[in-house]
C-alpha cells in the first residue's frame, strides 16, 4: 500500500513540473524567465508566426488601420511608433490603407520576427523602419510621436508598467496610443489588467483613457491620448529622430557604408542585408 502511495504521488509531483514547464514555456511565452527567454521563443517561432495567427487583411483594416486613421482625422501624414511590432503588423495595416501618408517606425527585439517583417515591406522601406532594439528604453527623444501602438505585447515585457511609461514618454502631448490589454486569460499574475487598473494606469503617465473596446477572444483594445497639446510631428525621416543608444541627446545620422552612426560618439550600428537596422548591435 504504501509503495502505491509513493508511485501515486511521484506522479502526481511528475505531472505537475510537466504542467508547470508547459505553462512557463508556453502558456506564459516563457516571460517569467526573462526577456532571453522571451525573444529566444519568438526567434524559433518567427517564421512560423503569420501563419499560426492567420490575419486577415480586411479585418486588419477594418479593425486597426481604419480606426486608427479615425483618430488622427483630418491629418493623414503621422509618424507612428509600433512597439513590438513582431512581423509588422501595424506597418502593414497602415501603410495599404489608402489615405495614409505617414511614416512608420517598428521596433522589435526579436531579430527573426523583424527579418519576417522586412520580408513583407520590401518596397515600403522608404515609408517604414525596423529597428532591432527594446520597448524598455526607446531610442528616441520625450514627445516625438503623433501616434504609438503596442498590439498584443505588453504581458510579454519582463516589466509591461515601464514598457507603457517608455511609450507614454516617447508620445507628443495630444498623440494617440492604441495598445491591447489582455482578457479571459491564462494565469499571468502582475502581465495583466483589468479595465479599472488599465485607465488608472494609464492616467498615471499621463494619457487620457479614450476607450477599452472588446476587439477579439483574448484582447481589448485599448485608446488613449497623451495630456496636452501640441503641433504634429508629421512625417520625418528617421535621422531626425533616432537618438544614439549610447549618448541619447544625440542623433543618428546614416552613411554610405550601410551603417547609422552617432556624431557625437561614433558608435555605430548596421543596417542588415533585409534592411533591418540593427542597433542592438551597436558598435561603440
Ligand atoms: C505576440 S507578438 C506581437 C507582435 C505584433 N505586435 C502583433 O500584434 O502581431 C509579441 C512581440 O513582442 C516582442 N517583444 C517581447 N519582448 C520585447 C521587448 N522587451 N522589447 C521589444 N520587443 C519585445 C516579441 O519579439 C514579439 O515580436
Amino acid at each position: 500500500m504504501s509503495n502505491f502511495v509513493t508511485i501515486f504521488a511521484g506522479v502526481l509531483i511528475a505531472l505537475a513540473l510537466i504542467f508547470f514547464a508547459w505553462w512557463m514555456i508556453v502558456g506564459a511565452e516563457g516571460v517569467y524567465l526573462g526577456r532571453r527567454t522571451v525573444i529566444f521563443l519568438y526567434d524559433l517561432y518567427a517564421n512560423r508566426y503569420d501563419n499560426v495567427k492567420n490575419y486577415l487583411p480586411e479585418f486588419e483594416h477594418a479593425l486597426i488601420a481604419y480606426p486608427l486613421m479615425e483618430a488622427i482625422a483630418p491629418y493623414k501624414a503621422p509618424l507612428v511608433l509600433d512597439v513590438a511590432t513582431g512581423t509588422g503588423r501595424i506597418p502593414i495595416a497602415l501603410l495599404n490603407h489608402k489615405d495614409f501618408q505617414g511614416r512608420v517606425i517598428g521596433v522589435d527585439l526579436s531579430r527573426r520576427m523583424l527579418h519576417q517583417a522586412a520580408l513583407k515591406l520590401d518596397g515600403y522601406l522608404d515609408r517604414a523602419s525596423l529597428i532591432w532594439w527594446s520597448a524598455e528604453d526607446l531610442p528616441f527623444a520625450d514627445n516625438t510621436f503623433d501616434v504609438v501602438t503596442c498590439l498584443e505585447s505588453l504581458e510579454f515585457m519582463t516589466n509591461p508598467k515601464a514598457v507603457l511609461e517608455e511609450m507614454a514618454r516617447v508620445l507628443r502631448p495630444g498623440g494617440i496610443v492604441l495598445t491591447t490589454r489582455r482578457i479571459n486569460t491564462r494565469f499571468m499574475p502582475g502581465k495583466v489588467w483589468t479595465e479599472d487598473e488599465m485607465r488608472k494606469l494609464l492616467d498615471s503617465f499621463d494619457i487620457d483613457p479614450l476607450a477599452d473596446e472588446v476587439w477579439q477572444h483574448d484582447y481589448n483594445k485599448v485608446w488613449g491620448r497623451k495630456r496636452g497639446e501640441s503641433s504634429y510631428t508629421g512625417t520625418r525621416p528617421l535621422g531626425e529622430v533616432l537618438r544614439c543608444p549610447a549618448c541619447p541627446q544625440s542623433l543618428m545620422v546614416e552613411d554610405e557604408d550601410g551603417y547609422w552612426y552617432c556624431e557625437d560618439c561614433r558608435a555605430r550600428a548596421r543596417i542588415g542585408d533585409d534592411g533591418v537596422l540593427e542597433l542592438y548591435k551597436l558598435e561603440t
